[in-house]
Parts: C-alpha cells; structure tokens; sequence
C-alpha cells in the first residue's frame, strides 16, 4: 500500500504583502497552518506529498508584469521566490517526497526559479509521477496543449511508461464544473478522460482549482482537494492498494 497525502490552494502570502482579495482564504496564517499541518503528517506517515498549486497568492497585476502598489515589479517577485522558498523549506522539513506543481495565482517564473523545471517524470514509493503546468485560455478555460500534450501522450501510449501513474496539475479533467462564468476542467477535458480510462495506466488525477473540491472515484480516481486555505484547513489522504483499489479519506488541521 502506498499512501498520498494531497494538499491544494494554500494562496500563501508572508513575504509578499497583504492578503487574498477573497476574505476566505487566510494567506497570512498558512505558515502558522504549515506546522499544525506538520504534526498531523506524523499521525499518517505519508510516503508522498502532493500540492497541486496556488501555493501562493500572487496579486493577477503582478503576474501580467506590474505592481499594484509602490513596489515595483522585480520586488514582488523577489518577495514571491522568497514566499516559494519558505515552502520549500517547509516541504525538506517534513523529510517526506514531495511534488508540487504551480497553479494560476503563482507566477511560473519564480516558482521554477526555487522549485525546478519544467517537470519531469519521477517515481516515488511505486508511483510514477508525472506533473503539468498548463495554461488559461483568454476565456479562463484550462488548456492543455503543445508540450504538455505532448508529454500526456507519452505518458498515455509510451511503452516506458507502461506503469502505475499519477498525474499532478492544477486544473481539473472531471467533472465538468461551470462557476463564477467559468469552466473549471480543460476544454479537451472528455478527450483527456478517455484517453487515461483507454490506456488503464492513471491510478488518480491530483489537483485543485475549483476550492469547495470535487471527488470521481473510481480505477482511476479524479480528485480536486478543497482549498486548504479556507478553514476547516482541509486535506486529502489517498492509500493505493496493489489490488487496484484507492482509499480517499477528507481530513482538515482544525478537524
Ligand atoms: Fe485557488
């Protein structure tokens, strides 16, 4: 058996300054939150972790190239790498392996400056692991195309990969979800799904985006975590059977 704990939409602020527009989302407890967090990882002795990204909470000014205050540019994402690697460091404490991936209120930038990339591959615990930093259409809709295409189709048909996979992004494949005048899963989202239901080789789908969460379970399970910034504090815990079953438990820091 192997065990995930999965995490998602932190909307982390400390270096940088202020806090989530939405009130909801408690960026400058996260820190505080991370060692609660600790202390619960200890009772469930995790063999990965897994956080499927707004990890910060990047104002969308700063992220198209400009500041929102007296700060200029290049300092705010001086203070976003600074924000990543207080995560990071936090992720190296735990001693437990780790993915991560960015999501749309981190700048891809400065997380790729302190975190690495652009992913590859990697097996942990039995697990081959692979992460996709896509992208927004104009319209707000998750895209998935060129490389990472690329890359879900190899994961998808290579004989390389012809093993157990779970598949880490921000945006969601299933189910469909229409909210705020927006969709939430990729506009190949169908495609995507038939795809991994086809090839049999995606044990569950890790990731974030829509915060109130979503759960298909299933041989492959399409889980999208509730927003760990908003309180109760939730999380996920996932225990992968060789047999093919997945167990998914909702657990919260408060709880
Ligand atoms: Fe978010």
């Amino acid at each position: 058996m192997t065990r995930i704990v999965h995490f998602t939409d932190m909307h982390l602020r400390w270096h940088q300054s202020g806090s989530a527009i939405d009130p909801l989302r408690l960026s400058r407890e996260m820190p505080t939150l991370l060692d609660r967090f600790s202390k619960c990882l200890e009772n469930h002795n995790p063999d990965v972790l897994v956080m499927s990204g707004d990890v910060l909470d990047t104002p969308g000014i700063v992220l198209r190239g400009g500041s929102p205050d007296h700060k200029t540019h290049d300092e705010w994402i001086e203070d976003a790498k600074a924000d990543f690697t207080l995560v990071k460091e936090w992720f190296e404490g735990t001693s437990i392996p780790y993915v991560v991936v960015p999501g749309n209120n981190d700048h891809e930038g400065a997380f790729a400056s302190v975190f690495g990339g652009p992913p590859e591959p990697v097996d942990i615990a039995g697990l081959r692991f692979f992460c996709f930093w896509d992208e927004l259409s104009d319209e707000q809709q998750p895209l998935r195309n060129g490389q990472r295409k690329a890359l879900f189709d190899a994961a998808m048909t290579d004989n390389a990969h012809n093993c157990p996979q779970i598949h880490v992004h921000h945006y969601m494949i299933a189910p469909p979800i229409f909210a705020k005048n927006k969709h939430y899963q990729y506009l190949t989202a169908d495609e995507l799904r038939a795809d991994m239901e086809r090839g049999g080789r995606v044990r569950a789908v890790l990731s974030g985006h829509y915060h109130p969460g979503t759960l298909i379970s299933g041989s492959t399970v399409h889980s999208g975590a509730p927003a760990f910034c908003e309180i109760p504090h939730p999380y996920r815990l996932y225990d992968l059977f060789e047999d093919g079953r997945t167990v998914v438990t909702d657990h919260s820091v408060e709880a």
